[in-house]
Order: C-alpha cells, then sequence, then structure tokens
C-alpha cells in the first residue's frame, strides 16, 4: 500500500518541493537543498530561517513594542491543510502596527512548524538550540492584498515567531478551542489571538532581522521578528507529536516539518532594547493541538 501511495505520488511530484522527512519515499520531489533549481530565490542572500548568535546581535533603541489590533476580538478561524503543514486562517480584522515596522499589516494566517519523535522542530535556533516548536504569524503589508503583490518590498511581509520551550505545567486556555474544532470541524469560532500569544504590551524584546519566506518561493520579503519570550508547551504534548496523524501530500507523517538554518550572507540581526524582567513563560497548554491537526489533515 505505502510503495504504491509513494508511486502514485512520485508520478505528481517531479516539481514539487519538500522537507527533507520526506524525501526518502521520493526521491524526485527537491528537497530544501534543492529547492532553489525550482525557486531561484530559495538560493538567495537573505534567506530564512536562521541561527541567531546572542553575542553578535546589535541592541537597537530603536525598536519599540507593536500594538496589536483585534487581537481579543472573536473571531472565527477556518484550518487548511496547505500539503506541507496546516495553516490557520486569519481575518483581515487582525492587524498590528509598530515595531518600527514601515506600515499597516493586516494578518493572513498562523501554522506552526515542529519536529518528530521527540525531536526539536523549531525553524529558528538561539545560539545553536533548536526549539520543541516554533509559531509563525504571517501579516501583510498594507495596501498589498496577497504575498505575490508584496514580495517585492523588502517588508512587505511582517512575520511573527514564537519559540515554544518544554514545561511540566500544563494549563488550559485553548481547552475550548480544541474542542469547538473537534465539533465543528475546520472552523473554530470564538477564538481569540490572546489566547495562545501575550499581548503587545509583554513583548518588548525581540530579535529582527530582513529575510525570507521558508517556504518555497522563499521570497525576500519579509521583516522577522522572532520573540525572546517564549511560549510553553507541556512534556506530553511534545511526547504527542509522534502521535500526530497529519499527512503531507506524500502520505508520510507530517513530522519534522523545518527548513534548515540558512547562511547570514552579512545581515546583522538587531535585538530591541527592552527590559530584561520578561522571563516568566506564558503558559500554553497545546496538549490537544496534534490531534487537532490530525483531524483537519485527514479530512482533507
Ligand atoms: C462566526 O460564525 C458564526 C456562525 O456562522 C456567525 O454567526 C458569527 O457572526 C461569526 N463571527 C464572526 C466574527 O464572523
Ligand atoms: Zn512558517
Amino acid at each position: 500500500w505505502w510503495s504504491l501511495r509513494c508511486l502514485w505520488c512520485c508520478a505528481f511530484s517531479a516539481a514539487q518541493w519538500c522537507y527533507q522527512s520526506q524525501y526518502s519515499c521520493d526521491d524526485t520531489c527537491r528537497d530544501p537543498i534543492h529547492w532553489s533549481a525550482q525557486f531561484p530565490s530559495c538560493g538567495g542572500l537573505r534567506q530564512s530561517p536562521i541561527n541567531i548568535v546572542t553575542s553578535k546581535v546589535h541592541v537597537n533603541s530603536a525598536l519599540p513594542p507593536f500594538n496589536f489590533i483585534g487581537h481579543t476580538d472573536a473571531i472565527n478561524i477556518t484550518v487548511e491543510n496547505k500539503g506541507h503543514s496546516a495553516h490557520f486562517a486569519l481575518p483581515q480584522s487582525v492587524r498590528l502596527t509598530g515595531g518600527a515596522l514601515p506600515g499597516h499589516y493586516r494578518a493572513a494566517q498562523f501554522h506552526f512548524h515542529w519536529g518528530g519523535n521527540g525531536r526539536p522542530g523549531s525553524e529558528h535556533t538561539i545560539d545553536g538550540e533548536r526549539y520543541p516548536m516554533e509559531l509563525h504569524i504571517v501579516h501583510i503589508k498594507e495596501p498589498y492584498g496577497s504575498l505575490a503583490e508584496a514580495e517585492h518590498d523588502m517588508a512587505g511581509i511582517a512575520l511573527l515567531a514564537f519559540l515554544f520551550e518544554e514545561t511540566s505545567d500544563d494549563y488550559p486556555p485553548l481547552d475550548a478551542v480544541i474542542a469547538a474544532l473537534g465539533r465543528v470541524g475546520t472552523v473554530i469560532p470564538n477564538f481569540q489571538l490572546s489566547d495562545i500569544i501575550p499581548s503587545a504590551k509583554d513583548l518588548h524584546s525581540y530579535y529582527r532581522y530582513v529575510g525570507s519566506m521558508t517556504t518555497p518561493g522563499c521570497e525576500q520579503a519579509v521583516a522577522w521578528t522572532v520573540f525572546h519570550r517564549t511560549l510553553s508547551i507541556s512534556s506530553r504534548q511534545v511526547s504527542s507529536y509522534k502521535e500526530i496523524q497529519c499527512r503531507f501530500w506524500t502520505g508520510q507523517p507530517m513530522t519534522d516539518i523545518f527548513r534548515p538554518t540558512q547562511p547570514l550572507d552579512g545581515r546583522v540581526v538587531y535585538r530591541s532594547k527592552a527590559s530584561a524582567a520578561l522571563t516568566s513563560v506564558t503558559r500554553l497548554w497545546l496538549g490537544v493541538l496534534p490531534v487537532v491537526l490530525g483531524t483537519t489533515c485527514l479530512i482533507h
């Protein structure tokens, strides 16, 4: 069954890109090292993700906090399997300004990167350390309506990244959201982005650099913000990675969905100048999230 599935995939995948974890099944898809053969930007000089070397970041006092708009509004979000990850679509009422970004940005979607079988799976690493998981919230600069329109602007996309830390604490703010998703299928009603990330006033401290989308076409249009403050997941959640039933378009389990870190190529990583008191971790209980993603993906 599996080999048939792989053959079926191969017939359609010669021009497809894939993560390293998919490569063994389907040797005609393009793994990250070969993305640039089909997507030239992936071989560019401002690529993401990167390893952030904290001893080399430049502290910059001109990096103010963000203003989040609509983060506490109750919204309906839809979950979509994009073949390489699951996206949670956000309405245009969710926005941000500030953070030294040149304009107003509308949220488009958020998604996660993770590992598998206990392996960490963040895209950005800090001093070489890979974190268990990473949340990306994608925003498009106004008045652009899509990534295609924004891709020629170095700051056409604002990507907010949160790294997750493994803790023993469970905390249930997402319980209702998870349960609702199970009932409705692909829509989570009455979701608030503030359920999963802290408010802007608690996010003064962050890293900033110019980079790219981390999936093809690797558009070099992203102002990256990697928050110093981590979100937490329980150890139980980390161990439940292996139960993820989400599948790639190749039919394999959706694990290790992160791109390897890319060279800095002369770029500077800045760090906002903020108080060092922001060490407390937002407790975030994501114990059921893999199950949710699995359910969603099996529907598609
Ligand atoms: C969410 O969906 C429900 C049911 O379809 C609808 O009544 C409600 O107005 C929607 N809320 C928003 C903010 O769109
Ligand atoms: Zn991402």
